[in-house]
């Protein structure tokens, strides 16, 4: 019997629901016992719903506390870096030098796609949207290895978790490289992960040298969009993950939710409508639209299902921008200057307060991005990219433990059993 119970009554009928205790967050209520009982819970959109245990991450959104592990997403992005952050995600503790070393070294020796990767992009349009691109990619990856994968084995589901992590990039770059018709250059594994990333995006030649500034903001891009509990994308990868499906193929299910402009593609639609407004006269005209209940539009960039104040991952992102901007010496951005004053409007403003409405880690991601000379169709690809460790680490503690596949229940409400009616009697 649990320590505690919860009680539900329904019709004078007492059912005794276990309460959980978490590390960090809210208590659990386990409600497995209900089918039984003759009832579902309903939860659309899951707002109440904890879909699995872990212990990756953690988020308190009223706090805005990010955890990876235990550690803050502050310390993460002041002293850490994305690949180490990679092995805290996997294995559960930070590597000391010899282990981080070992495991870079594995990363290396995977820094390079099987070419037939390259041909199937090249037979993709050329203004293919590079998301398309990368998920037909990591699906293919999920076609030619998938004789190989065990995932019963805890070796082969680590080499596929190092697979993924090296390769993502090199995906990226061949979809960007496709789509402005130039050839790939040979993969260097001697560059550091975000190093080697930009090398591959815009290097003209294999000795063209990457500005460190930008290659730090970009792996610090990639680190503060490795892991966020079970959003969207990493649900699905979980949900995907546990029919025993192919792990390659469930993380291509993860970036086709995570495409979606309410989750990872808000930062494509964050420069999308900033264009839109055009001017900071404009601003005013389109804060009302979002606040008007009769009218779709949002200010794509803010608001969050559990952050109830500052994501921390925006306020290290302004930061980065800052710095990105000042190297780049692009002080009055009239992009930069929008979204600052967009900011200011909507944080003063009565119907953003009430709702606890705050930026989001796509608010500023884009404008970076955008001054780093990434093209906005490939935002979040490279979100994919950050993202993909995080999906690979919550697939392996999914898949490393007993587990249910997942199969929710529903509310039908629509017509009760009737007789078929012949078409010439209706
Ligand atoms: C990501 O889950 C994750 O962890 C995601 C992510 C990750 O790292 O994986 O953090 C990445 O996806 C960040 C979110 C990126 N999306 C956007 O920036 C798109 C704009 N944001 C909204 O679409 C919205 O805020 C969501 C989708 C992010 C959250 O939606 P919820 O939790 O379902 O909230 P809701 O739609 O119920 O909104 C509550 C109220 C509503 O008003 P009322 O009906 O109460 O009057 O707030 C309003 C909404 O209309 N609202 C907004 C708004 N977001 C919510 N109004 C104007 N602009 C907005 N952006």
């Amino acid at each position: 019997m649990a320590e505690r119970t919860a009680k539900l009554s329904v019709d004078g009928n007492e059912i005794d629901l276990p309460v959980l205790s978490p590390s960090e967050g809210y208590d659990a209520i386990d409600i497995g016992v209900l089918i039984k009982e003759g009832y579902v819970t309903y939860d659309p959109g899951f707002m109440s719903t904890a879909s699995c245990e872990s212990t990756i991450t953690y988020i308190d959104g009223d706090e805005g506390i990010l955890l990876h592990r235990g550690y803050p997403i502050e310390q993460l992005a002041e002293q850490s870096n994305y690949l180490e952050l990679t092995y805290l995600l996997l294995y559960g503790k930070l590597p000391d030098q010899t282990e981080f070393e070992e495991y870079k070294s594995r990363i290396r020796q995977e820094t390079f796609v099987d070419e037939r990767l390259v041909a199937l992009c090249s037979s993709l349009p050329r203004d293919a949207h590079p998301m398309g691109v990368v998920c037909s990619l990591v699906g293919a990856m999920s076609a030619i290895y998938h004789n190989e994968v065990d995932i019963t084995d805890a070796v082969c589901r680590d080499q596929v978790s190092i697979r993924l992590i090296a390769q993502i990039p090199i995906c990226a770059a061949i979809a960007y490289r496709h789509s402005i018709g130039k050839p790939m250059l040979p993969a260097n594994p001697d560059l550091d992960y975000a190093e080697h990333f930009l090398h591959l995006m815009f290097s003209e030649a294999e000795d063209s040298p990457v500005n460190p500034v930008l290659a730090k903001a970009m792996d610090r891009i990639f680190l503060l969009h490795a892991d966020h509990e079970q959003n969207a994308s990493t649900s699905t990868v979980r949900l995907a993950g546990s029919t025993d499906a192919n792990p390659y193929a469930s993380i291509a299910a993860g970036i086709a939710a995570l495409w979606g402009p309410s989750h990872g593609g808000a930062n494509e639609a964050v420069l999308a409508m900033l264009n839109d407004i055009g001017s900071l006269d404009k601003i005013g005209g389109y804060v009302a639209k979002a606040k008007n209940p009769d009218d779709p539009f949002r200010i794509m960039g803010f608001g969050h299902r559990v952050y109830k104040n500052y994501d921390p991952r925006a306020t290290v992102m302004q930061q980065t921008c800052d710095e990105v901007l000042n190297e780049l010496g692009i002080e009055s951005d009239p992009i930069l200057q929008m979204a600052r004053a967009l900011e200011k409007i909507a944080l003063e403003d009565e119907y953003f307060v009430e709702r606890r409405l705050y930026p989001n880690v796509d608010f500023y991601s884009g404008i970076i991005l955008k001054a780093m000379g990434i093209p906005v169709e490939l935002f979040t690809v490279i979100f994919v990219t950050g993202r993909t460790s995080g999906w690979i680490a919550q697939w392996c503690e999914l898949v490393s433990e007993a587990y249910k596949i997942g199969r929710p229940r529903q509310m039908y409400t629509g017509s009760c059993n009737r007789d078929y009616v012949p078409i010439e009697a209706r």
